[in-house]
This record gives C-alpha cells, sequence and structure tokens, in this order.
C-alpha cells in the first residue's frame, strides 16, 4: 500500500481510543493561554522553548514535566477547555468512542477540589456526546507513586460522582510501585461498581501484569509490551480475552523500544492478543489517533486485515455495550470493504 492509500484508508475507520490521558492532550499552545488567564508564570518563554524540552529518555522524564504542566489548570473551565480542545481534535480524526483517564490527585494535591476536576471534564464530554456524536467513559487513575491511603481519599472523593465514572486505572512510575501496593484500594473500588484497568509491563517486568491480573482483578491493560517475555502470561491473556492497550508514540519517545520497527503490537496480533492502539499524551508524543495507526503500520508494514482488526479489537475491548460494539464493529468492517487492497 502506498503512503497516501494508507494515510487515507487510516483517516477515515471509525475509531476508538481506550488509552488517553486528558492531562496528556494538554497542548503548549493551550497550556500557555490558560497560563495567561490565570496568572502563572510557566517556567518557560514560549511554545516554541517548552516543546525543546518534550525530549525524554524514559517514563520518569516525561511524568516531570507533564505534572509542571498540568499545575496551570486551577478552575472548571480550564478542565473543560483542556477536554473540548482533546474531543474536537479527536473528531477531526474520526474517533468516535472514548475513554478517557484523568488524575484527581494530581490536581487535588495542589488544592483543586476534586469537583472542580470533574465537573470540568464531565461537562465537556457530555457537549461532544450532543455536538459531535463522541460516545465515552471516564476513567479516574490512581497515582502510583503515591501511598494506597492517599488513593483510598481520592476513591471517597469520587463517590459524590460515582455516576460518572466508569472505572479506575493505576498510572505514573511503574518501577517500584507494583500493583500489589494497591490491592486493598482496587477492591474497594470494585465494590463501588467501578471497572477495573491498570497500567503495566510498560517500564516494569511481566510480573507486574500477572500481580494486575491476579490481586488488582483488571479487565484490561495498559499497555502490556512486557507480555512477550512470557508465554505462559501470553496464553492467559489470549484464554482470558484481556485487551493491551498499546501507545506505539508513547513507547518510542519513552525509550521502551528504540526504533517503531521493534514495537510488537504486529507480533502480539500474530499471537492472537486483543491487541490496540491509542496516543497515550499526544500533547506530549506529538501523535493523535491517527498518526500513532499511521507510523505503527508503516513500520511493520501491516497489511489492511491488520489493521482493520486493530480498529475492530479497540471496540471489542471497550466499554460499550455489545449492541453498541456491534453496530460499530460493522461499520468497520464495512468500511475497509470500500477498500480494494
Ligand atoms: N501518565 C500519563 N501517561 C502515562 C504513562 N504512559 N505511563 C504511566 N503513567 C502515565
Ligand atoms: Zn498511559
Amino acid at each position: 500500500m502506498d503512503a497516501s492509500n494508507l494515510k487515507t484508508l487510516i483517516e477515515g475507520i471509525p475509531k476508538a481510543e481506550l488509552h488517553l490521558h486528558i492531562e496528556g492532550s494538554f497542548e503548549p499552545e493551550l497550556m500557555f493561554k490558560i497560563a495567561k488567564r490565570n496568572s502563572i508564570s510557566l517556567d518557560y518563554a514560549s511554545v516554541e522553548s517548552l516543546k525543546k524540552a518534550y525530549k525524554f529518555n524514559n517514563l520518569q522524564e516525561f511524568l516531570d514535566i507533564y505534572y509542571l504542566g498540568a499545575q496551570v489548570l486551577i478552575h472548571e473551565q480550564d478542565f473543560f477547555d483542556l477536554t473540548w480542545a482533546y474531543l474536537t481534535k479527536v473528531h477531526s480524526q474520526n474517533v468516535v468512542h472514548a475513554e478517557i483517564f484523568f488524575d484527581p490527585q494530581t490536581h487535588t494535591e495542589r488544592g483543586i477540589e476534586f469537583g472542580t476536576v470533574i465537573n470540568g471534564i464531565y461537562k465537556a464530554l457530555e457537549k461532544g456526546t450532543e455536538e459531535l456524536n463522541i460516545s465515552f467513559k471516564l476513567i479516574m487513575s490512581y497515582l502510583r507513586h503515591l501511598s494506597e491511603e492517599e488513593a483510598f481519599k481520592t476513591l471517597e472523593q469520587s463517590l459524590p460522582y460515582k455516576d460518572w465514572i466508569a472505572g479506575v486505572g493505576l498510572d505514573s512510575s511503574e518501577m517500584g510501585n507494583p500493583p500489589s501496593k494497591f490491592e486493598k484500594v482496587f477492591k474497594a473500588s470494585a465494590n463501588h461498581g467501578y471497572k477495573l484497568v491498570a497500567h503495566a509491563g510498560e517500564e516494569g517486568p511481566s510480573e507486574y501484569i500477572r500481580e494486575a491480573l491476579d490481586l488488582l482483578k483488571v479487565v484490561r491493560i495498559d499497555h502490556g509490551n512486557r507480555c512477550l517475555d512470557d508465554d505462559e502470561l501470553v496464553e492467559r491473556l489470549i484464554n482470558e480475552n484481556i485487551a493491551l492497550t498499546l501507545c506505539p508514540f508513547s513507547n518510542l519517545e519513552l525509550k521502551v523500544i528504540q526504533k517503531m520497527e521493534d514495537h510488537p503490537v504486529a507480533k502480539m496480533l500474530d499471537r492472537g492478543l486483543l491487541a490496540t492502539i491509542h496516543s497515550d499524551d499526544p500533547a506530549y508524543f506529538e501523535g493523535y489517533m491517527n498518526e500513532n495507526y499511521y507510523e505503527t503500520a508503516k513500520a511493520l508494514n501491516l497489511d489492511k486485515n491488520q489493521i482493520m482488526q486493530l480498529a475492530i479489537n479497540a471496540f471489542e475491548a471497550s466499554w460499550l455495550s455489545t449492541e453498541a460494539k456491534e453496530k460499530h464493529i460493522a461499520a468497520v468492517t464495512e468500511y475497509f470493504d470500500t477498500w480494494d487492497l
């Protein structure tokens, strides 16, 4: 497939995004605008100098700058604007369903009310459904570099808004913060009706993926790249139909892989894993859904069927109703039928 055909093919796919940190979609231009209206001075003189700082050798170097950027978000309107900017961007990329993470502790730790954060995000998501026809689920992520006790506080704060929150996740610094640290709070979260996911096997070992399954009882693994180190684990992920929400640009930018050609997604599809592709923190890694699909497909020489499988897998792995999943998967299949490649 030539490059221009591949690009056009990818642009037209109806897509589901299942791994997106809303704070990671904070584009520098919007960051400067919000900083100005909140009278906050950023450490960088311009958008260009800020973007130059987006060079990371590992997850922690990225997280340090990501948490700094989030500090300019103060008012409900800021969270609304952040979310709305993401939705309008991905609408232009034919994303029709989004399951979005937010990190309440990044904000409550700075004295911002939980309600301020979620009201802004949720109102934008509702507007996205009404005006852009994008369905959504909201996932509250616990920061794993903080204590389980802090996560319990966040769980408590979330309860008045529990009807707005589909599930909980686990993100931030993986090494040294294994899933086992959060076993009790995940159990309590499940008792409140939240679905469960966790980042695991991004930088951390395959053992963390096992822990996420065994101890946290997650239904999806975010990243999970390292599962390929462990054949028995791969078999289990296949048998239990556990999706892996992969993020190729993120992996490349955070040096989880050294070049796109090394990305494990093709191997994972070959083995029958429920692998999906997403953007993680698109403002920092400079790629939304289309760019992630395109660069991955190009580097790994994915064929039409593999690309279609990735798109179908994302709806399959989503938290949509069976009926909605079927509708979206039929639309994907029909779309690919129009391509005679
Ligand atoms: N928070 C935002 N992006 C993340 C990632 N890729 N891994 C862990 N925590 C994150
Ligand atoms: Zn992530």
